[in-house]
């Protein structure tokens, strides 16, 4: 039986590496067990409401305080500021980026593609792609700007976190709470995938509404990692991303450290696999809310900073109704990759491992040969669309694009060319002016 992980959304859960470790009653006694000390980890407000606070008491050899002095360091493609003069109503995508030829970890791996708003107001996100090849050495990495969601496409990673280790393949995906320090192991040779930095409230599940009490991502699929601690004593260094920038310090301990921990705050992951899908079963189909799995709500009831949002396989059955996700403009901005398969919509040109933008208000949906094919289906008949999961990061903010995703060779500069090909099929009823009354 596999005891690494205990299940549940952010249930109040209690672990310990060794017998006794956890305090019985008291969060901060005088004397912690095993000399340990105790050491409080927030990631809400203290005053938040119950449901929807996250905290977690950590009982560790070291307390976190104990480092050297943050110098900021340079960031290779990590970008923070997100330049308005870069955002543009234009469709874009982007075929997968290429495994790097130099050695390169995770953190150094990462490239940041867009943003929006800023992580020092605690709003707002940004997508990343992340490509390594080598697992990271004597270094550990934490974020103070935002939580990652981190949706792997190739390869398998291990997450040595604070809280335990979390080992994740594609279509799986894990959520690192802000602030929490982990050291990210390749268990493959190459990796590659996706970071969503979630700079607002931490993702939770939705509610279901009319739904009911089932459907979606169910709670129990939801594994967090039991306490897992290494008493290493060495030079280390500790990266930290805080306001925007990479900041360096040296350690001389490793900071994964924690031998017992109770709490809400805590990392966790989830097998895209699990997901309950819904949709119609007469006709048209719902908005893709119906396929949202997480969600950071903002101020505004109804309206998310950051949607996670998944395509998994599913049947097809509506009547009548043209099948793939249908031509939209949205008041939201959309950014989409692929896991595995083809998406629905795109026949072609949207690659596992690519991306593409959507920004808020921009024409978008199938393209012509998919539009070709669904227009013919026979509708009375179901379809399995299989072997797929897209994704998306759906919010409310324009996302502005970086200076380095827009210079990439893999932006595709004939993205738009793939809706070129659809035929006009209005009749010829010669030209009426706009406005004009036709008698
Ligand atoms: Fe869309």
């Amino acid at each position: 039986m596999d005891i690494r992980y205990q299940t549940g959304f952010c249930n109040d859960f209690a672990t310990e590496a060794m017998p006794g470790a956890l305090p019985a009653v008291r969060n901060s006694p005088q004397h912690c067990p095993y000399g340990l000390y105790a050491e409080q980890y927030s990631g809400t407000a203290f005053t938040a409401p119950r449901h929807s606070s996250r905290r977690s008491w950590l009982y560790r050899i070291r307390p976190a305080a104990m480092q050297g002095s943050y110098r900021r360091t340079a960031a290779r493609n990590l970008v923070s500021t997100f330049d308005p003069e870069l955002a543009s109503p234009n469709q874009l995508r982007w075929d997968p980026l290429p495994i790097p030829a130099e050695p390169l970890d995770f953190v150094d791996g990462l490239l940041t593609i867009g943003g929006t708003q800023s992580s020092p107001a605690h709003q707002g996100c940004a997508m990343h792609w992340y490509t390594a090849n080598r697992s990271m050495q004597n270094r550990f990495f934490s974020n103070s700007d935002a939580e990652l969601l981190i949706v792997p496409q190739l390869g398998r990673l291990r997450l040595a976190t604070e809280l335990g280790i979390v080992d994740l393949e594609p279509l799986e995906i894990a959520v690192v709470p802000r602030g929490l320090r982990f050291r990210v192991e390749l268990a493959d040779a190459a990796v590659r995938g996706y970071v969503c930095e979630n700079f607002g409230a931490p993702f939770r599940l939705p509610d279901l509404g009319p739904i009911g009490s089932n459907g979606l991502a169910r709670s129990r699929d939801f594994q967090t990692p039991v306490a897992a601690y290494e008493d290493l004593e060495g030079d280390f260094e500790l990266v930290t991303k805080f306001m925007g920038s990479l900041w360096s310090a040296r350690i001389d301990h490793s900071p994964l450290d924690v031998v017992a921990w109770h709490g809400t705050h805590a990392p966790y992951k989830y097998d895209l696999r699990r997901f309950n899908t819904l949709g119609s079963v007469s006709y048209d189909h719902p908005d893709p809310s119906i396929l949202l799995v997480l969600q950071s709500p903002s101020d505004t009831p109804g309206v998310d900073d950051v949607d996670f949002v998944i395509f998994p396989p599913r049947w097809l059955v509506m009547t009548d109704t043209f099948r793939p996700p249908w031509f939209h403009r949205n008041c939201a901005s959309e950014f989409m990759g692929l896991i595995e398969g083809k998406y629905d919509a795109k026949d072609s040109g949207f690659l596992p491992g690519g991306a593409s933008l959507h920004n808020c208000m921009s024409g978008h949906g199938p393209d012509a040969a998919t539009v070709e094919k669904a227009t013919r289906v026979d509708t009375s008949r179901p379809e399995y669309v299989g072997g797929t999961m897209a994704f998306m990061f759906e919010t409310r903010a324009v996302i502005c694009p970086t200076a380095r995703a827009l210079a990439l060779p893999q932006l595709q500069g004939d993205y738009q060319q793939c809706w070129n090909a659809l035929p006009k099929r209005f009749p010829d009823h010669g030209a009426h002016p706009a406005g004009l009354t036709v008698k």
